[in-house]
């Protein structure tokens, strides 16, 4: 009897296929038959794998709140790092598009997209809402330790745990802002800024989200403890 067939249940001839699901992970794309453009498929491929990316973060920060309500500030931190790496994956990724030609992607846009946008997008949504699931059981946290933020600004070493949580923030957010300018520069390169989206939003507005921090107040901080220090010549 062999002792390296599969175990598990599911689809597929092997247990990595059944334990990832390959098969039908491989059936949400779209046929080669079926594609509008030979470069739909690296299309699609993008914006799937982003939302499964885009649902880990979710998750992740899920567990980043919950170690703040438990007073377990390195944890969050950790989580946030994770989380970061993965927006840089993110922003790795979508440049892969910039191979594509643009009038390529004309026949995809006009075909195959309906009237979809990545606004619509319910990860990204997700995404957005970071900043406010996130203040609020920080802001607790470091009340419950009789601190502002700008004495952990203003003594990083005293209280070093909460600092590497502030810079893990700051990481986070910086990460963030930097896939919402990469998208646009994409966007840019592939259709132009001065057009309409499918959704008849200018594409120009990108540029707004890539002005909108996560944790505003953080970065104020970082400000208003540069005031403290007037030059002395
Ligand atoms: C050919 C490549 C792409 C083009 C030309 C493009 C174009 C655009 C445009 C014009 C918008 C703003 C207007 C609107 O949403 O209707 C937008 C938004 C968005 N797109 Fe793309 N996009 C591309 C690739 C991607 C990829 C690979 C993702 C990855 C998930 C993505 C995710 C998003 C998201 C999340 C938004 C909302 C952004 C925000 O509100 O800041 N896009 N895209």
């Amino acid at each position: 009897m062999s002792h390296t067939g599969p175990i598990l249940d599911g689809r597929g001839a092997t247990d990595y296929e059944r334990y990832v699901r390959v098969p039908e992970l491989l059936e949400l794309q779209k046929p080669v038959e079926e594609l509008s453009h030979p470069e739909e498929r690296l299309f699609q491929t993008t914006h799937q794998a982003a939302e499964l990316w885009l649902h880990h973060i979710d998750y992740e920060v899920g567990r980043v709140v919950k170690a703040l309500g438990e007073n377990e500030p390195a944890v969050a931190a950790e989580l946030l790092e994770r989380c970061r790496r993965i927006v840089d994956l993110l922003r790795e990724q979508i440049i892969i598009l910039e191979t594509m030609a643009p009038v390529d992607y004309h026949v995809i846009r006009t075909s195959s997209l309906g009237r979809g946008s990545g606004q619509e997008s319910p990860g990204f949504a997700k995404l957005l809402e970071v900043g406010k699931r996130i203040w609020g059981p920080f802001e607790e946290l470091i009340r419950r330790r009789n601190l502002s933020l700008i004495e952990i600004e203003r003594t990083p070493r005293a209280q070093r745990e909460l600092f590497r949580l502030v810079q893990a923030m700051l990481d986070y957010d910086e990460a963030f802002l930097k896939w919402r300018f990469t998208h646009m520069r994409l966007a840019f390169r592939i259709i132009g800024s001065k057009v309409l989206s499918l959704k008849g939003v200018p594409a120009a507005q990108l540029e707004l989200g890539t002005r909108e921090p996560l944790f505003p107040e953080l970065w104020e901080t970082i400000s208003a403890l540069t005031s403290e220090f007037p030059p002395a010549y």
